[in-house]
């Protein structure tokens, strides 16, 4: 599902089921209840969470299985981005009209008292090795207080811009608001089939994961960057996004422990599930150019979802298998989760956790 505000108006809107899953342990990190929970289980709590650990270092495996040399991490000052490349038709006016309506603080001039950091995160070689970050915050707070943080990341298509009108919410009520471009987007996109080429360049040499891996990779460089900022509560890192944005957020918090309050937004789902009960559609159709290539290579007439299946399982390694949400998700406990998706997706969702 792409970027587009009347679906992000529909999320706000009762036709949407917010569906709350495990315990959510909210309260400035003292996590009381989940310990409590956790002493109860007992032996169990054990065996669940060495099951979680032997998770995540399997994916961790995986992200690090096809990357460029790693360099130390180092920061660079970053100028705003005047325009944003989007890779599919940018918002229009009505569009942006909305979105920057979404409710904000109600203290005083907002605009006055922002202030705006752009910054580049060197991590790894190559031309994608540097993460552009955008972070939004309030002026004059108090220094002494550590913040909160949200990271905020993007759909498909679009860049770490088109997020500002909710990095300002967030900013107008204490947080340190971020948003990064995802691999192939924003600042790291040439022109409008920069993703799309990527995606097709993963399935023919089988050398990147553009889909959704190599952008959380991304993302626990990013939480290595924030535990060096002193104004940062270390316990309080949240981490939401749109549609892709949400896939990123939920795997990003199944790699990386700090990301301590987890809401991904239209993109949890069964990706296996979605095989075995023909839905694979709409996924597909957000980057269908790259299964009519593998179509054409596997010499099939049609996608079907012998395409889908190997498409997957080359650029993202274990999205439809291992890694795939009835197991990756359940590793965020007992962390705060909140999944939010469209009634029909929500649906797809309970039969395939079979709930
Ligand atoms: C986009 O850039 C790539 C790499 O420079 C190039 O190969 C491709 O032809 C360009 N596509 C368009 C639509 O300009």
């Amino acid at each position: 599902m792409n970027f587009n505000p009347n679906k992000i108006i529909a999320l706000n809107s009762a036709s949407f089921v917010i569906y709350l899953l495990f315990s959510s342990c909210y309260g400035g990190g003292s996590h009381s209840n989940c310990k409590i929970q956790n002493k109860l289980a007992g032996k169990e709590a054990i065996v669940e969470a060495q099951s979680q650990s032997k998770l995540r270092s399997e994916f961790l495996q995986v992200l690090r299985s096809r990357r460029p040399t790693q360099v130390p991490l180092t920061v660079k000052p970053a100028k705003p981005v005047k325009n944003p490349l989007y890779q599919m038709p940018p918002p229009t006016r009505e569009e942006i009209e909305i979105l920057d309506s979404t409710p904000k603080a109600d203290i005083g001039n907002l605009e006055e008292l922002l202030e705006e950091e752009n910054l580049y995160l060197n991590i790894e070689k190559g031309e994608q090795g540097r993460l552009p970050v955008m972070i939004l915050k309030l002026k004059r707070s108090n220094k002494q207080r550590k913040k909160p943080v949200v990271v905020f990341l993007h759909s498909s298509y679009t860049n770490k811009e088109s997020m500002r009108p909710f990095l300002k919410a967030y900013a107008s009520r204490g947080y340190i608001a971020i948003s990064v471009d995802s691999r192939y987007h924003g600042e790291r996109a040439t022109n409008t089939t920069t993703y799309i080429d990527a995606l097709i360049s993963a399935w023919k040499t089988g050398e990147t994961m553009p889909f959704i891996y190599d952008t959380v990779w991304d993302l626990i460089k990013l939480a290595d960057y924030l535990t060096q900022r002193r104004d940062i509560d270390l316990s309080r890192i949240g981490i939401t996004g749109i549609s892709l944005g949400g896939m990123h957020a939920w795997f990003a918090a199944v790699a990386d422990t700090r990301y301590a309050v987890v809401v991904p937004l239209i993109g949890v789902q069964g990706f296996r599930w979605a095989i075995d009960n023909d839905k694979w559609q709409g996924r597909v159709d957000s980057i269908k150019p790259l299964f009519e290539v593998a179509r054409a290579d596997l010499g099939k007439g049609a996608i079907d979802k012998e395409v889908v299946e190997k498409v997957w399982s080359r650029i993202a390694p274990g999205l439809a298998s291992q890694f795939d949400s009835p197991y990756s998700v359940p590793t965020i406990a007992p962390r705060a989760l909140l999944i939010v998706n469209a009634n029909l997706e929500l649906k797809h969702l309970l039969e395939c956790w079979e709930l």
